[in-house]
């Protein structure tokens, strides 16, 4: 066990606010924070988890416009359901808040301001796109044409959607209007910029001390980018986003921060507004500005750079340690992340997930027909951790079916009620036989072994560990048979099955962090009190009177310990219910079925 206290921030992206969740869009990410930031808090330290939804930009206004309501309704309407998503997946989010808030807007305004007067950000005079027919500015969004980097003949004015980069609509072969098809005329304006090759140097030191830390298509993907930092534009030509806080600049209707430069301060953002909803309005600097602080940032890895390049740049400027230096803004210095751990894509039966197309499964829908905990593991074992990978529906049943049914499920059905029936309560042991002591310091063990995995962030890793210990715990059952001993020796019968439930007393904490709620089960059914796992709600909090709005939040403070915990003889046991469901064969079939008919 770790011998102090340590300030983590567990840091999960930032889903945009244009749609309700696939399980393409948590698995990655999402989840194995939650498992990280969950093992942390068992683990004794100081986890503040925060995120929220990303309500800014053309992804918002490009799918308002195709529902035929403004980027606010939008982003309301799936910061409500979004938030619903999370909620279902039992994500501990300290706090989940928004973009849109005024918090959020303010905290934008100081880093921009900051990263100005250090002489970080400039402004400077670029094409942007005019409508000939009209004269007026052409919004990002409403510009198309052929990405200069894959060849896809959609790409936005400031995306791919094909290839994920970046893009200004100039670099766009063939650019037209998605108004009237007709093509823009490029004519100069201003926007502000990043002076990213300012933090080539400081970048690349802080990048190399990361080496053997980070994983390494992480790691050389970010040390590649520093060959060719160029600055990066954080202004836009859209109206939907927080305004640039300059006079001359605030009131146009026509210019605002680029979404992703006020995306990624919302890691900052939401630790003060959690600060400020305990009532603690500094608390937010033990996990910012204190040395010892770590920071673990969780995206799919098409936002690598963001956060292993420009929100690192971000944050050094404010700080004033760029090649120019500068001092602190008023906020103070601010820790770079310390590790940034992305994931690989997944797809689903070969397909890319996409909402579009229906190669797709809503998190809801899923949550609708399969437990949550059957998802949680699917995504431990099989996830995208460090390669792309694909769902199937096939593959999802037998790992539900054969692996955590069979396994785990089984393990505690089988043990909780043997011993129901036929004692009635978790019995006290006789004499511990080597068996029995060599199954309990095994046990006992794996608490090292895993928590170092989860640490790390090796989920695959962890989990099947854990699985291990389970189908040890199946094997020593197995073996002493105390379905044999009944009547020939009911002392012996006791000390086996309280052996037995010790060992599933640990595999359910070492189980939390991957299935908490499966976990909270196992915890009642052997006669624990109060909160095990920590499970998250939704409060519905504004901003001084302002609109109400939903955030995740949570008591997780009491949860369970990181260590094995004798249990209590004399605990009355109840027959359980089952842990899991088992699947049937059909689901895959009718799951197909339903890909068809959507595609
Ligand atoms: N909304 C972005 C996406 O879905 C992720 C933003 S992460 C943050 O790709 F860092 F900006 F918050
Ligand atoms: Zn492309």
């Amino acid at each position: 066990m770790s011998p102090t206290s340590r300030h983590i921030l567990a840091a999960p992206a930032w889903p945009y606010a244009n749609g309700p969740r696939h399980i393409g869009h948590v698995s990655g990410f999402g989840l194995p924070c939650d498992m990280f930031a969950r093992y942390q808090r068992m683990a004794g330290h100081k986890v503040l988890m925060v995120s929220g939804t990303d309500e800014h930009g053309t992804p918002i206004q490009v799918q308002a416009d195709a529902e035929g309501v403004t980027a606010r309704q939008l982003a309301d309407r799936y910061n409500g359901v979004i938030t619903r998503d999370l909620l279902g997946l039992d994500m501990s989010y300290d706090l989940f808040t928004r973009t849109t808030t005024r918090n959020h807007y303010a905290v934008t305004q100081e880093l921009f301001s900051g990263l100005l007067a250090n002489g970080y950000i400039f402004a400077r005079t670029t094409k942007g796109a005019i409508s000939p027919s009209t004269g007026r500015t052409l919004p990002d969004r409403y510009i198309e044409g052929t990405c200069p980097i894959c060849g896809y003949d959609s790409a936005r004015g400031d995306q791919c959607d094909n290839c994920g980069n970046q893009l200004d609509p100039i670099d766009l072969i063939n650019p037209r209007s998605k108004i009237n098809g007709e093509t823009p005329v490029f004519a100069d304006t201003e926007q502000f910029f990043l002076d990213l090759p300012a933090f080539t140097d400081v970048l690349g030191t802080w990048l190399k001390q990361k080496q053997g830390s980070w994983r390494p298509n992480v790691l050389n993907f970010s040390l590649n980018l520093l060959d060719d930092l160029r600055p990066r534009a954080i202004t836009r030509d859209i109206d939907w986003g927080v305004p640039v806080p300059l006079d001359g600049w605030r009131d146009r209707p026509d210019k605002r921060i680029y979404v992703w430069f006020d995306a990624v301060i919302g890691y900052l953002s939401a630790a003060i507004e959690w600060s400020r909803r305990v009532g603690d309005p500094d608390a937010w600097r033990a996990w910012w500005q204190s040395d010892e602080a770590e920071s673990y940032y969780f995206m799919g890895k098409d936002n690598i750079v963001f956060h292993s390049e420009i929100w690192p740049a971000m944050l050094l400027g404010y700080s004033g340690k760029g090649a120019r230096d500068g001092q602190p803004g008023s906020l103070g210095a601010l820790n770079l992340p310390t590790e940034v751990v992305s994931s690989e894509f997944l797809t689903m039966e070969g397909r890319k997930f996409s909402s579009s197309r229906a190669v797709v499964i809503y998190v809801r829908d899923f949550l609708a027909r399969y437990d949550v905990d059957a998802l949680r593991y699917y995504v431990a074992v099989a996830g995208p951790e460090n390669t792309d990978t694909d769902f199937t529906w096939s593959e999802f049943v037998r790992r539900n079916n054969d692996e955590l049914v069979a396994t785990w499920g089984n393990l505690v059905n089988r043990s909780v009620s043997f011993a129901a029936r036929n004692i009635g309560e978790i019995p006290g042991p006789g004499t511990l036989t080597d068996a029995d002591q060599q199954a309990l310091a095994r046990s006992r063990q794996a608490f090292e072994l895993i928590g170092g995995h989860l640490g790390r962030s090796r989920f695959k890793a962890a989990i099947t560990e854990s699985m291990r210990t389970v189908a040890e715990a199946n094997k020593y059952m197995s073996d002493q048979a105390p379905w044999k001993l009944r009547e020939s020796d009911p002392e012996r019968m006791r000390t086996i099955l309280h052996v037995v439930l010790q060992l599933v007393d640990d595999a359910k904490t070492l189980m939390t962090p991957f299935l908490p709620r499966s976990a909270e089960k196992v915890y009642r059914m052997l006669g624990g009190e109060g909160g095990w796992a920590g499970l998250p709600r939704i409060d519905e909090v504004d901003e001084d009177g302002g609109a109400p709005y939903p955030v995740i939040t949570g008591e997780y403070s009491g949860v369970g310990r990181w260590q094995p915990a004798p249990v209590r003889p004399g605990t009355p046991l109840a027959p359980p219910e089952p842990l899991f469901a088992k699947l049937d064969q059909s689901v895959v079939d009718e799951e197909l079925a339903r890909l068809r008919e959507q595609g």
